[in-house]
Parts: C-alpha cells; structure tokens; sequence
C-alpha cells in the first residue's frame, strides 16, 4: 500500500503539557545515547491525541529524539498502525484481511464497512465519525475474522455483530473487546480439551480484555489524563492523583529508575560515558575500524568570531550548538579531521555515521577556502 504524508497538514503539533511529560518519563526509560528507542511510543502517543499522524507531529517527536525528520518518517511510513491522514474522530476501523480471516468471513466484514461507513478504504464517513481500512495479519488469526479498532481487538466477529459495535460506538459507548462469542481467549471453539483445571473460569475475561475494560479508554482519543499504562515498575505506587501531578511523579520516578552510567565511568562533557563510546566504536565497523582521536579543540571561537557552522550541510542548531560544546567553532577545524578524529567525534554525537554521509570534511575544506 502506498503511504504518503496527507496533502493537507496543520502547521504545528505540541503534546499537552501531561502528554508532555509522559513522553518525556518514556524516553528516560532508555539508557543514555539510545532515546531513539522511544519512537514508537512517541509516535503513538501523538497518534493518540491528534487522531493521526500529522507531518508536524513526526517533526515534533523526531526532534524530541533529536533523529533526523526522514528517520521519523521511515518508521511512521512504514508500520501500519500509524494512520498518515484524518480518521474517523470516533473510530478507525481496521480489518484484517489476510488468510484466516479471508477464509472465515473478512469479506463480509468488510462489507459491512463499505455499507455503514464509506465505500472506499481510508474515506470519512458522511459524519466524520468513521473510517476504515483493511490491514494484514493482526496475529489473532485463531480468532478469526478480527478487526483492530483504536488499540484493542475485537475477534470472533460477524457481519451482524460488527454492525453492532459500530452502532455502539456511534452512541458514544465502548462495545467490550476481545472475543465477541463468548469464547474466552483462543480456546477450542467447542472448549476445553486439555488443561480443564486451569483456573480461567474465575475471571471474567481475558488478560487482554480485562486491563482494556479496566483502563476504559479503548478507542478515546487520550490527552495524558487518564491513569497512565505504564511499565510496572514506573506505576509502583503511582496513584489516581490529578493528571498533572501524576505525570509529574511519574516523569520523576522514571528519570529516578533509569539506567545510570556504571560506577567508575564518568560521562565526559558531551555526556557520553566511556563504555558508550567504546561500545559505540565496537558496533560500527566502518568509523569504528579507525582509531579514535581526540581532534584539537577550543575552549572559544577565535577573536574574529565563530564560524556559521550550521552552513555545512546535515549541521543544523543543536549540532552546531554540541559542536561548538566539544570546542569546534571553525570550519578549519573540522577541515583537519582525518579517520581517527571523525571516529572520536562520531562516538559523541547521538545520531551515527552523519559525518561522513554528509561528508562534513570536504564541506568545511569547501567553507574555510571560501572566507
Ligand atoms: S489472518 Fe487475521 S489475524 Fe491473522
């Protein structure tokens, strides 16, 4: 499927102050130099309280994760669970199309969609309330034929009942997820054979059903408010408390059980520990086959005055601004670099490899016979 940016986006995007926040606990959650790892969340998050994923919101996270625009666009683009234009302000609903449920009914499914919301995939219903799509394999196949509606899943479907919970929804209710003919999870469609013992009896629903009635947001857009779903060992303790103060605490508790430097490893100015840079050397053959060298560097610009350094294509504010941290001003400077002082910057730059893609060296050699 072809998945474009929509043509017509909004001119900025900012998470609510407690979105804020929980983006921010996210990326704590990850050791020093891999933040990049929180996208998907980020991404989702911002997915979440826009409806979709707007070309400003993949910007926001991006810089957030101080990644490059394409980096964010690359994964956004890619997975499917991120919607690239408007949806349906109720719901966006996804069918999955693929073998099983083919063969169990998906068509009817889908239908149904074309009947009651639009008949093209990806069109807003007459009332903006709806939208749909059919998707690849969900990994629910053995309750199949299934749709994917906000971020849980309703499995065991049928035309009439699908009807039905778009009908729900429309009343401004939440049909319950999970299976929708009684099953429990994914038993046998006539019960149990084997494990007749187990103990599922007792509850109500499934795991997966029961934390979704529980949190009860399942297709409300969120705007940081609600009681967050996090990581357990982020939510100990964490209370019902007002939005704010709980994304407070919660940003702090997680900053407080972040991975730290190991002891005897002190993070040099740029905040990079000796292990990362060792590890990052190790872990990238073509800047890490040279051997690290400290470049010559500066405390301060010479008396004439810095450099523009965000001239050198790929070095935008931030960089400049750790460039200049590391004491490199001047465009002379980084015309010296050989294969040693590229590794050893590279090493303390989060984004890998940007050097010598961008071909740093010839552009400041280029600049620095230019003044
Ligand atoms: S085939 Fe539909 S969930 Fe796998």
């Amino acid at each position: 499927m072809l998945r474009r940016l929509y043509h017509d986006q909004p001119a900025s995007f900012a998470f609510t102050p407690a979105n804020q926040a929980w983006a921010e606990a996210q990326i704590a959650k990850y050791p020093e130099g891999r933040q990049a790892s929180a996208i998907i969340p980020l991404l989702w998050r911002a997915q979440e309280q826009e409806g979709w994923l707007t070309r400003a919101a993949i910007e926001h996270v991006s810089a957030m994760l101080d990644l490059a625009f394409i980096r964010g666009l690359e994964v956004a683009s890619f997975y499917f669970m991120f919607q690239l234009q408007p949806v349906g302000s109720v719901a966006h609903i996804q069918i999955c199309g693929t073998l099983s449920c083919m063969i169990c009914g998906a068509e009817d499914l889908v239908a149904v969609c074309r009947d009651k919301i639009a008949d093209q995939a990806h069109a807003l219903s007459e009332d903006g309330k709806f939208s749909w799509e059919e998707v690849e394999c969900l990994g629910s196949c053995a309750n199949a034929p299934m749709a994917q509606i906000g971020k849980d899943y309703y499995e065991d479907l049928t035309a009439a009942r699908l009807s039905e919970i778009i009908d729900e929804l429309a009343a401004g209710r939440v049909p319950t997820p999970g299976p929708q003919n009684g099953r429990f999870a994914a038993e046998p469609l006539k019960g149990l054979t084997s494990l007749k013992d187990n103990d599922s009896g007792r509850y109500q629903y499934n795991a997966s059903v029961q934390l979704a009635t529980d949190i009860g947001d399942t297709v409300k857009r969120i705007d940081g408010t609600e009681v967050p779903l996090l990581t357990p060992w982020i939510s100990k303790g964490a209370k019902s408390a007002p939005a704010k103060k709980a994304a407070k605490s919660t940003a702090k508790t997680a900053a407080k059980n972040a991975p730290k430097p190991a002891a005897k490893a002190p993070a040099d100015k740029t905040g990079v520990t000796k292990q990362q840079a060792q590890a990052t050397s190790a872990a990238k053959p073509a800047v890490g086959a040279a051997t690290e060298k400290k470049p010559r560097t500066l405390d301060a610009p010479r008396k004439a005055g810095a450099d523009d350094l965000k001239r050198i294509s790929g070095v935008g504010p931030k960089l400049e601004g750790t460039l200049n941290e590391m004491g490199f001003w001047h465009f002379d400077q980084i015309a010296k670099w050989g294969a040693g002082e590229i590794a050893w910057v590279d090493s303390r730059l989060k984004f890998k490899g940007r050097i010598e893609r961008d071909e740093w060296v010839a552009q400041a050699t280029k600049l620095a016979a230019e003044k």
